[in-house]
């Protein structure tokens, strides 16, 4: 077989056959195929797409290009959660002890910040002594015995993606419907879980701007992670404000611990019930009416914030700062900015306030960047509220006072104003199950 065959095939928009696609994912893994070839044959995937089954086939030839982990011994109750990425989100972090309480078994590998969006990762780590690597024994154990591990991405999980997303980047070629689903689809499935609920967002903070995007890319992901044998659902959740009222690392770990003492934004409180609804309807069985409800007694209870404690002690966290995240990292400078006019906030873009948080030194511009746990934004006003001259809009925090100027500039600039009260969003967009 011959790469620049196949090339020509897709080129002129023919199915590969699955010995093919997997040639071709094989060859580019150990290095027989060239960057050069991998990227023609990447822009013509973008430009002819995929069927649903090269798609699959696809996705499971990355899967296995690198280690996958074996959550057999957890039977139908491993449940892992993506989202594709937002501002604000600090959903993991509230899902993890809810669904582990109830039964659901959360072996999770998670990403890094990078750009405006933030890492579940680089959350937990402001957490003092909380370890984010562990050896895949150590990662097993945790999750038989405490129900919940989250760890980075470790090992030599799909090294296919980790090429193909380089090249992707930096070939135009990101913005590809079946390369998107495989790229996601293979790490969630190497990852090992059973079911897997997708938080597809949808908005200006989000990779996907459009609900046609976001609902297409639902779709897709649901159907490759069927074909391969998992229990899939998605959520298409709104992306156009951000989630809840704290983004920034120690920020939003102290928000996560607000939902889980049953206080906190009901916006984020609601996206996190539909979320863990979701997962403990596939880990357990449940109809959606009694999954919600043991959400909300799980958090009613406290049951859920003492296994968050459980959780972060056993990976070398220090729960004292839950109880009291006064103990967290605290910045040196609150910074008030002050509403210029007076009117209904009509739009905030997600993306530039997540980069006015990166900015302050709570997110990488490059993977080098060191971040600041202690730096981000907390929201006093959102879309939809009406606000008077003068109030307060938010509140920087930050340790660099230099960086504050062309933070407060990014944040204004991100608002919209009206003179009425613009319509409500809905939070939750749809569900594809
Ligand atoms: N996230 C991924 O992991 N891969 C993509 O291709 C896009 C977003």
């Amino acid at each position: 077989m011959r790469m620049v065959d196949l090339i020509e095939k897709k080129r002129d928009g023919l199915a590969l056959t699955d010995e093919e696609i997997r040639f071709v994912i094989d060859g580019f893994t150990n290095g027989s195929i060239p960057d050069y070839q991998m990227s023609a044959f990447a822009m013509a995937v973008f430009f002819k797409g995929m069927t649903d089954h090269e798609t699959a086939v696809l996705t499971d030839a990355m899967m296995r290009s690198g280690d996958t982990i074996d959550l057999s011994r957890f039977g139908d109750k491993s449940v892992d959660k993506h989202s594709t990425g937002g501002v604000g989100d600090k959903t993991t972090l509230i899902l993890a002890p809810i669904v582990s309480c109830l039964g659901g078994k959360m072996a999770k590998m998670s990403g890094r910040g990078l750009g405006h969006t933030g890492g579940t990762v680089d959350k937990l780590e402001s957490i003092p002594g909380y370890k984010t690597t562990l050896t895949v024994d150590e990662f097993l154990h945790q999750v038989e015995q405490v129900g919940v591990a989250v760890i980075g991405q470790s090992g030599n999980l799909t090294p296919a993606d980790k090429k193909l997303y380089a090249l992707r980047d930096v070939t135009a070629t990101v913005d590809s419907l079946p390369l998107i689903t495989s790229s996601i689809m293979s790490k969630k499935l190497a990852a090992g879980s059973h079911s897997i609920v997708l938080d597809v967002k949808v908005g200006s903070g989000a990779f996907m701007k459009t609900l046609n995007a976001g609902r297409e890319l639902a779709e897709h992901m649901v159907t490759i992670g069927k074909a391969c044998g998992r229990n899939v659902t998605a959520v298409l959740t709104n992306m156009d404000v951000p989630l809840g009222h704290r983004i920034g690392n120690a920020l939003e770990v102290e928000e996560a611990v607000e939902i889980l003492r049953g206080e906190g934004c009901p916006d984020l409180q609601e996206v996190c019930t539909v979320l863990a609804s979701n997962m403990l309807m596939l880990c357990n069985g449940w109809d959606e009416e009694t999954a919600r409800a043991q959400v909300k007694e799980a958090i009613a209870s406290g049951r859920a914030f003492e296994q968050m404690k459980r959780w972060v002690a056993a990976q070398g966290g220090d729960p004292a700062v839950l109880d009291d995240t006064s103990k967290l990292p605290q910045a040196a400078i609150q910074h008030e900015i002050l509403a210029p006019c007076g009117g209904y906030l009509s739009h905030m873009d997600a993306q530039k306030i997540g980069e006015a948080s990166a900015l302050l030194g709570a997110g990488r511009q490059t993977k080098e960047d060191v971040i600041d746990f202690a730096a981000g934004v907390v929201l006093k006003k959102k879309t939809g509220e009406r606000v008077e001259a003068g109030e307060v809009l938010a509140v920087l925090h930050a340790n660099r006072a230099e960086s504050v100027p062309a933070a407060e500039a990014a944040f204004l600039g991100a608002l919209q104003w009206s003179d009425t009260a613009p319509e409500k969003q809905p939070l939750i967009l749809g569900i594809v199950r």
